[in-house]
């Protein structure tokens, strides 16, 4: 029997409640469907940091390192510990030292859940670089707080990680509906984004299958809102990608429902599968968290350990859940609730 390794990191406030909900689903997946879990939990979290010092041990992605996954809730915990401090402590180095380039984002209503937009039947795919452009770090302030104080951030668009991302852009295209919109900004900016569409157009060549269009972010984030039936899958630099993320989970029903995982597609590196939200403090430990987008994360880590027909049977037992109701609405279902029905319907679907 194959047993996958995950290292587990529940994280702070409901990042605790949703990876423990999730985790029952998930198991129940691989007995049913043959395979193990073997999780491995690791407590790093705020509270680790205020006791130690640090979000985790020096030695931290050595000890990720050997896992076929990671899996994590959320972390952060404002209160005690600043959130630039948990956020450059955990999440940003892992994604880092396992070069998890691509950041890729499900956006589709699930049954029964309303969502803001009266549109219907939309679902996307959203590939955001995670890397370097807008997010590169390169920059700085002088002759801070004077008035001829200067602050600059440089976006950094090198050809290997332009080049990459867009390649696996065509590639979920490819194994999806066909057609790939590239998010670009190259009437305003001439370097980076007409750098960014000259290479769309090189990689273009190697998918004749797939139809690309590239469209101007501004474009892109009125699209999303008017006609989003009409996209496919999506692939944006950093920056552009994180804000049409939060778009994609608000037009999909909120936090609640939006999952997320950050590949290293050649697998030189474990990938991490995360929900898009926070640790959520004023829900805490209270069964109000949502775990859907949490139990939907895991369901892209399955698929990813090669576990496709299990990954199905989770995302349908979360729809056949939705379908008759179940957590469609902030506040309507506690976490148990839910779980005990996604857990339900996984079983009747058997
Ligand atoms: P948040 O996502 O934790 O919460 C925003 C709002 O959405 C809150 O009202 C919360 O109750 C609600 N919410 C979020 N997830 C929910 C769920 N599954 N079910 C029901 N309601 C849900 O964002 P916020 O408040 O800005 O950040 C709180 C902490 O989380 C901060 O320390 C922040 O840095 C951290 N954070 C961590 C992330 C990560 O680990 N990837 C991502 C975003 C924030
Ligand atoms: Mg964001």
């Amino acid at each position: 029997m194959t047993a996958h390794k995950i290292a587990l990191i529940p994280g702070d406030g409901i990042g605790v409640d949703v990876t423990d909900a999730a985790m029952q689903v998930l198991d129940a997946a691989a007995a049913r469907f043959g395979f193990t879990l073997e999780p491995s939990r690791f407590d790093w979290s705020c509270e680790t940091c205020l006791a130690t010092g640090r979000m985790m041990p020096e030695d931290g992605i050595e000890q990720l390192r050997p896992f076929d996954a990671i899996y994590l809730g959320a972390v952060g915990w404002p209160a005690t510990v600043p959130d630039s401090v948990s956020l450059h402590g955990l999440l940003l180095p892992i994604r880092k030292a396992f070069d998890q380039y691509a950041n890729i984002r499900p956006h589709r209503l699930l049954p029964g859940v309303e969502g803001p937009l009266r549109a219907e039947g939309f679902d996307i795919l959203c590939i955001r670089e995670n890397t370097e452009g807008e997010y590169s770090g390169a920059g700085g302030r002088v002759h801070q707080g004077r008035d001829n104080e200067v602050a600059t951030e440089t976006a950094i668009f090198t050809r290997k990680g332009v080049e990459r991302i867009i390649r696996f852009g065509f590639e979920q295209a490819r194994a999806r509906r066909g057609h790939l919109t590239s998010v670009t900004k190259s009437n305003a900016q001439k370097y980076s984004m007409v750098f960014w569409d000259e290479v769309t157009q090189q990689v273009a060549a190697e998918y004749p299958d797939v139809t690309v269009s590239p469209m101007h972010i501004d474009a892109m984030a009125a699209k999303m809102v008017m006609a989003p039936q009409d996209l496919d899958v999506i692939v944006a630099s950093n920056l552009f990608g994180d804000i049409l993320t939060d778009l994609g989970a608000a037009i999909q029903g909120g936090l609640g429902f939006a999952a997320s995982a950050n590949i290293c597609p050649d697998r030189s590196g474990p990938s991490m599968f995360e929900p898009v939200h926070g640790s959520a403090p004023d829900i805490a430990g209270r069964n109000l968290a949502n775990p859907i987008a949490a139990i939907w994360s895991g369901a892209m880590m399955l698929e990813h350990l090669g576990e496709k027909p299990a990954a199905d049977a989770v995302l349908a037992a979360i729809e056949s859940a939705t379908a008759r109701g179940i957590g469609i609405r902030p506040g309507l279902h506690g976490t148990d609730a839910i779980t005990a029905a996604v857990l339900a319907a996984l079983e009747e679907h058997a």
